[in-house]
């Protein structure tokens, strides 16, 4: 227990004094648990963020290259990297990890976005979508694959009992690890820190890139360590087509000795919101779509984007490149935002205006850092459906066609009888990537494993 004064004075040192003013109404396990908070404060590291948001200039001095990529599908070296992965998986030396302590705000969904179903003809949610993808990969390869997933105190308890309640889709519950990434204050426009009630703080998880320090602080790197584990699959919560733990990308990051490697594919239009990668000094990086000059956004060569390479957050890092990144800590972003809030005067306020500002580090900020980045191409309609919007472009209907599309699409490949009024959907028990799959299979599985329904 921190001693009270040595906290109130650190408060008030960094001219946080409002924190301080309402602790005589509290009772006392309330002031306990309060003057906690306010000690584990980097108060340090928040005068710097606040200075920041002070500072507009922009920093993307140096040369700014496009990143040129192939599909890894068309590599002579393919059958390598698969055959590799595939060992590495038989050995144990692959592990997953799962980002997925974001707040889906687009999605307007009130839970973690990994137990939302986007409707396929299972009703699948999106953790179970990949739980089956690793127990595929855990059957074929006679090994299980340790998980881990970084939740935010704020879906943390949710996420783990969604895995209860549905006996971890089969999977190993010791081969599951959770753990929550940290919290940030948000700040108003003088820099004060926000309260949500009279003995808490606004707090707003830290941000994706918050996931190597949560690695390593809560023992998952450890942990992951102590099963064997030398490459890690990393991907966002949010892609109903995202394969876990793609054999032949982690056999490729371990053959060409890289530190990490990430999927990249060719932007749907100039106007699509992603971030493209490009080399910044020579250093691979990823621009956000919002940073990316018109000019730069448009150009073209040929019938080409010239920075044409979309980042899918789908990647992969040796166990050593995620040791460098415990110990150099990524780069805050800050940006304006509205942050529900509590003072003495007003009690409980919801802005309708922008009122805070609020902290968050990238994770393909470790791509600069490390200074080395595999760029592993892969299609588009193959891997990416991304589950970002309530409607429209990346939402849970236009996942729910693509993913029906591919699969429609391997039945085809297999002499599959198709019947266009139908959604197809291949459950990843019986195919992880259109393999396994013939005519005979087909239709023993119809009604089972392959489900379909009209419209
Ligand atoms: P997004 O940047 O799309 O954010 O996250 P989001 O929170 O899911 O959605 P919006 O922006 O509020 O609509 C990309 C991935 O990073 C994870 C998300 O869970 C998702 O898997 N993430 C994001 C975290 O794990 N922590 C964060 O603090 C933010």
């Amino acid at each position: 227990m921190p001693h009270s004064l040595s906290v109130h004075q650190n408060i008030l040192n960094h001219n946080q004094n409002h924190l301080l003013d309402n602790l005589c109404r509290l009772s006392l396990d309330q002031k306990n648990d309060y003057e906690q908070e306010l000690f584990e404060l980097d108060l340090v590291l928040l005068e710097e963020l606040f200075s920041q948001t002070q500072n507009t200039a922009a920093s993307t001095e140096g040369e700014i290259t496009p990143l040129d990529f192939e599909l890894a599908l068309e590599n002579p070296k393919y059958s390598q990297w698969l055959q590799k992965g595939e060992e590495l998986i038989a050995q144990g030396a692959v592990g997953a990890f799962l980002v997925a302590g974001g707040q889906g705000s687009r999605l307007g969904f009130d839970g973690p976005k990994g137990i939302y179903s986007i409707d396929l003809p299972s009703q699948k949610s999106l953790f179970q979508l990949q739980a089956e993808r690793l127990l595929n990969l855990e059957k074929r390869y006679g090994r299980p694959i340790p998980w881990c997933i970084m939740t935010s105190p704020l879906n943390h308890q949710a996420t783990v009992d969604f895995f209860e309640n549905h006996n971890f889709f089969g999977l190993n519950p010791g081969l599951v690890k959770f753990f929550p990434q940290s919290m940030i204050p948000a700040l108003d426009v003088n820099g004060k820190i926000l309260r949500s009630g009279p003995a808490n703080l606004a707090l707003v998880p830290d941000g994706n890139g918050g996931c190597f320090r949560a690695l390593a602080q809560s023992g998952a790197l450890d942990w992951f360590s102590s099963f064997g584990v030398e490459y890690v699959f990393l991907n966002s919560v949010d892609n109903a087509l995202v394969k876990v733990c793609d054999p032949a990308f982690m056999g490729a990051l371990a053959l060409e000795d890289s530190l990490s490697a990430s999927k990249v594919v060719s932007k749907a239009n100039a106007q699509e919101k992603v971030g493209i990668f490009a080399y910044h000094n020579g250093n691979p990086m990823v621009i956000e779509y919002s940073d990316l000059d018109t000019q730069m956004r448009e150009a073209t060569q040929g019938d080409k984007l010239v920075y044409d390479g979309a980042n899918i957050a789908v990647h992969a890092f040796s166990m050593k490149a995620l040791r460098q990144l415990e110990a150099h800590p990524l780069p805050w972003h800050n940006a304006f935002k509205k942050v529900d809030f509590w003072d003495p005067q007003q009690g409980f306020v919801k802005p309708e205006a922008p009122n805070a500002w609020k902290f968050e580090q990238f994770l393909f900020d470790a791509f600069p850092l490390l200074g080395q980045m595999l760029a592993y191409g892969v299609l588009r309609n193959s891997e990416f459906a991304p589950v970002k919007n309530a409607t429209g472009d990346d939402s849970p209907a236009s996942a729910r066609k693509l993913l029906g599309q591919l699969h429609r699409q391997w039945l085809q490949e297999a002499g599959g009888q198709i019947n266009d009024a139908l959604l197809y959907e291949i459950a990843p028990e019986l195919s992880y990537g259109g393999e396994n799959l013939n005519a005979e299979k087909i239709a023993a599985a119809m009604g089972q494993s392959i489900l379909s329904f009209s419209g």
